[in-house]
C-alpha cells in the first residue's frame, strides 16, 4: 500500500504498514516492542523519548515516520556507548529511572561530537532532558567520567 514504510532501527530493517504521520515513538514502542524509549509528555518538552536519527538526538514523539525514511535510527536498545553506560552505573545515576534512557541518548550524542565537554557544553546538550527526581548532578558526573 501507499503506507508501506521501512524503518532502519539499531541496524535492522523493519517494514510496516502505518500512517506516515505517526510519531516514531509509537512505531518503536507499540509496533516493534522497543519499550526502552519512553513516553513522557508527547509534546517535545521532556526528552524521555530521545532517540538518535543519523547519530543526532531527536524527539521520537515529534518525529514522524515519513521524516525518517532512509535514515538510521538508534534507540536505547541499540546504543553502544559502553563507557558511558558503565559510568551511569558507577555513579548510581537513576532514581526512578523513567527519564534515563532519554538522558543516556542525549549524553551519548554529546560525547560523539564533543569527547571532552565543559560544564556549559553538558548543560546545553542536556537542557532538554527533564528529570523529576533531580539526578542532574549525578548525570553530569557520569558524563565527565566517561569523557576523555
Ligand atoms: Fe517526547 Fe516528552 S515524550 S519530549
Amino acid at each position: 500500500s501507499d503506507n508501506n514504510l521501512t524503518l532502519k532501527i539499531n541496524g535492522k530493517l523493519f517494514q510496516m504498514d502505518a500512517d506516515p504521520k505517526m510519531p516514531v515513538l509509537w512505531a518503536v514502542r507499540d509496533m516493534l516492542g522497543l519499550t526502552g524509549t519512553k513516553y513522557g509528555c508527547g509534546a517535545g518538552l521532556c526528552g524521555a523519548c530521545t532517540i538518535h536519527v543519523d547519530g543526532k538526538p531527536a524527539r521520537a514523539c515529534l518525529t514522524s515516520l515519513s521524516q525518517v525514511q532512509g535514515k538510521e535510527l538508534t534507540t536505547i536498545e541499540g546504543l553502544e556507548a559502553d563507557k558511558l553506560k558503565r559510568a551511569w552505573t558507577e555513579h548510581n545515576v537513576p532514581q526512578c529511572g523513567y527519564c534515563q534512557s532519554g538522558q543516556l541518548m542525549s549524553a551519548a550524542a554529546l560525547l560523539t561530537t564533543n569527547s571532552k565537554p565543559s560544564d556549559r557544553d553538558i548543560d546545553e546538550a542536556m537542557a532538554g532532558n527533564i528529570c523529576r527526581c533531580g539526578t542532574y548532578t549525578r548525570i553530569k558526573s557520569a558524563i565527565k567520567s566517561a569523557s576523555d
